[in-house]
């Protein structure tokens, strides 16, 4: 059935550059995106930068520029930051919009009239020399327990304790350093806590499947038990001067907070890409879009932190306000760089600017996130060690070398012309066919790294094909010559369905083999047919280069700060923004830096798999070891084991354990031992080869 989608990511403030930690956002929504368009669906991606605030108005005003040109050379930045990664928005727009407002205004007068907007006075910090007021973050003090200066409002980063900004000795704003006075001024709340809207959110988070279970069993510890909603009303305005929307009916005294204008900004992006097309003469049916009723779905994807906003505040101002709602909120994780958070001083909190700078690959970064993601909120590492050796061996060693391996002989023996292949007359072409619905299932339901571990498993099938039927000797051989034709041609419709699967990820490289093979785009549906007999395919050029470590050790010098990053930096302010309203700390702020533990990102470096023993050897002049052939399914490995003490080599044959698949091959004096097989053993004698429980398959990955 064709689905008619509009997809968001979360806008990013346009105060801030766009680092390695935004992209895990942006890659997987563009991922999903490019695999869902791939399916023939209507799907329309929209973004925006976030331009409103006192962090916005600040920053231009110590720039000496006004807000409008800051978020005008920002919005420049950030465009070219994401079209540098291959992340495709249909329409990349700004808050700072007319449609935006016309949005805004509507919303509001609605829940207005509905009853849900209450005005109440409010005291608040008050910066007499900027003659504004501040948002608690920006006012500094001495800690009320252990009396360190300059500490922030909410906590002491000396003693670790929390208090209210009241609380605060000697507070100072810092903006001007002076000293801030306590001053009531008016606010407009949206009224959460009452009974229509808790009515409403318990049965938006809790059904029809909108939230990951986890977040859904958040939303609930947030909303407490029936009856006894723990919700506030939400403060949705700030005074003047600030730079957003003036509030209806307020003399331009008030304004609309930030965190109000920034969501409904997905509906003034996609407001604006509407005209946008009707202008260029395609119609789109913006209603069914944004009122209720459409057989359309709204879906987000956000960070972790910004859950509350998400799945409390937003559904209910759209359903009170007569819009639709979202039909799937996806959260994800944080970033972590080497198992620690993103940071200055060693370099990790890398830009995306700097990486396509150093003129790294940013296929080479998709590929490795999507990798790592899965459907839950779980935190993402990249390990830089592990990132070099994965994109080398799975791109470079395992997609790449399929093509490399085939291609030339069909150019130079054959003028690029292929033979028929047929998944009747080769079985592996038709394993690749068969896996297309079980891996679009895996990218619909956002579970990535189980997506590209499925292809990958595909291409060592497809490699082990090549190396059982060696070209390059069919190539010396006489008479051969058909064959020789057959085995590539074969090789080439497996590297074929292999770019499909991975299209959604590499997307420029997907274009240069459609260039190369000599066909039009690939959607998905194109795994179900092969490339006819006679096709003539193009001259194959490098597809992509191996990473170097010394791009890596480059980028990371390139991101160093000598200095630890001050207390203004991003993610501080990133974290501070969203404290007014959310309950939970931002665990990325306080995750240990050491560990006395290796992470789960660790351990999924080790490739254990379930091996069959075809094959046991005594090894002459070698007093330890057994040679043993392992089954692995896809393909046999040799190995030296230890283990002569204590098993008899007939005895072995035919039994299952476990390997490790992915060690260096080492070179021995017998031979070189491919892996690993796992043993236990004690202080005493005596040595026990693992072996797993009845069922399992010679291949199977153990985790
Ligand atoms: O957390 C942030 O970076 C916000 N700028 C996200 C806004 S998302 C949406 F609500 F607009
Ligand atoms: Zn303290």
């Amino acid at each position: 059935m064709m689905r008619q989608i509009l997809v968001t990511s979360a806008l990013p403030y346009a105060n801030g550059s766009i680092h390695l930690g935004h992209l895990v956002e942006y890659i997987q929504t563009d991922i999903w995106v490019r695999f869902q368009k791939m399916q023939g669906h209507d799907v329309y991606y929209v973004c925006a930068d976030d331009t409103h605030g006192t962090p916005v108005m600040l920053r231009a005003d110590a720039e000496g520029i006004s807000p409008c040109d800051l978020i005008e050379r920002v919005h420049g930045e950030h465009t070219r930051d994401f079209a540098g990664f291959h992340v495709a928005f249909d329409n990349y727009y700004t808050t700072d919009s007319p449609e935006n407002r016309a949005f805004c205004e509507d919303i509001y007068l609605r829940l207005d009239a509905s009853n849900l907007i209450d005005r109440r006075s409010v005291e608040q910090f008050y910066d007499p020399v900027k003659q504004m007021f501040l948002p608690d973050r920006y006012i500094k003090g001495e800690c009320p327990k252990c009396h360190s200066k300059d500490q922030y409002s909410d906590s002491c980063e000396v003693c670790g304790s929390t208090y209210t900004p009241t609380d605060l000795i000697e507070p100072y704003s810092s903006v001007s350093g002076a000293k801030p006075e306590r001053k009531a001024s008016e606010h407009h709340f949206f009224r959460l806590s009452d009974e229509r809207c808790e009515a409403f959110l318990r049965s938006f988070t809790q059904s029809g499947e909108r939230l990951q279970p986890e977040a859904a069993n958040k939303m609930k510890e947030w909303l407490g038990e029936e009856g006894e909603s723990t919700l506030s009303d939400w403060d949705i305005s700030r005074d003047a001067p600030y730079f957003g929307f003036a509030i209806p009916g307020t003399d331009g005294q008030k304004f609309f907070y930030v965190w109000l204008d920034a969501p409904v900004g997905y509906f003034g992006s996609f407001a604006n890409y509407v005209e946008q097309q009707k202008a260029a003469g395609n119609a789109i049916d913006q209603d069914s879009f944004l009122r209720p009723g459409g057989n359309t779905e709204l879906v987000h994807f956000i960070g972790k932190d910004i859950l509350y906003f998400h799945a409390l505040f937003w559904p209910a101002m759209l359903e009170f306000a007569g819009y639709r709602t979202p039909t799937k909120v996806f959260a994800h994780g944080f970033l972590t760089v080497d198992g620690q958070k993103m940071s200055k001083s060693r370099g990790t909190f890398i830009t995306a600017e700097s990486y396509l700078q150093q003129a790294m690959n940013p296929e080479w970064l998709r590929y490795y996130y999507a990798a790592k993601l899965n459907s839950t909120m779980e935190d993402i590492d990249l390990n830089l060690d592990d990132f070099i050796a994965r994109v080398n061996s799975d791109l470079v060693g395992k997609y790449v070398n399929i093509a490399s391996r085939c291609a030339g002989f069909i150019i130079k023996r054959f003028d690029g012309h292929l033979a028929a292949a047929t998944a009747k007359d080769n079985p592996v072409i038709g394993d690749l066919q068969a896996q297309a619905d079980a891996i679009g299932a895996l990218y619909d339901a956002r579970e990535y790294g189980k997506a590209l571990r499925e292809v990958m498993l595909l291409a060592d099938k497809a490699n082990a094909f090549v190396d059982a039927n060696k070209p390059w000797e069919l190539a010396r051989e006489e008479g051969q010559e058909d064959k020789l034709q057959q085995v590539c041609s074969d090789g080439l419709n497996m590297f074929r369905l292999l770019t499909i699967y991975l299209k959604p990820v590499l997307p420029v490289v997907a274009e240069n083999v459609e260039k190369f093979l000599g066909i039009s785009s690939l959607t998905w549906a194109d795994t179900q047919s092969l490339l006819p007999g006679g096709h003539r395919i193009n001259k194959y050029k490098h597809l992509m280069t191996r990473v170097d470590r010394k791009q890596i050790d480059a980028l990371v010098a390139a991101n160093t700060e000598s200095l630890e990053p001050t207390p203004q930096s991003h993610s501080r302010q990133r974290h501070a923004q969203h404290q007014e309203n959310v309950v939970e700390k931002n665990t990325q702020e306080s995750k240990p830096e050491e560990e006395p533990f290796i992470t789960i990102d660790d351990f999924a470096k080790v490739e254990l798999r379930v091996a069959k023993i075809v094959g046991a050897q005594h090894v002459e002049g070698a007093d330890k070891l057994l040679k043993l052939t392992l089954d692995i399914g896809s393909e046999t490995r040799q190995v030296f084991a230890g283990i002569k003490s204590a098993y008899d080599p007939e005895a072995l044959k035919g039994r299952l354990t476990v390997m490790v698949a992915n060690l260096k091959p080492r070179k021995m004096r017998f031979g070189e031992s491919q892996g690993m097989v796992l043993a236990a053993s004690g202080d005493g004698p005596g040595i026990f080869l693992l072996s797993p429980d009845d069922g399992a398959q010679p291949g199977m990955e153990v985790r």
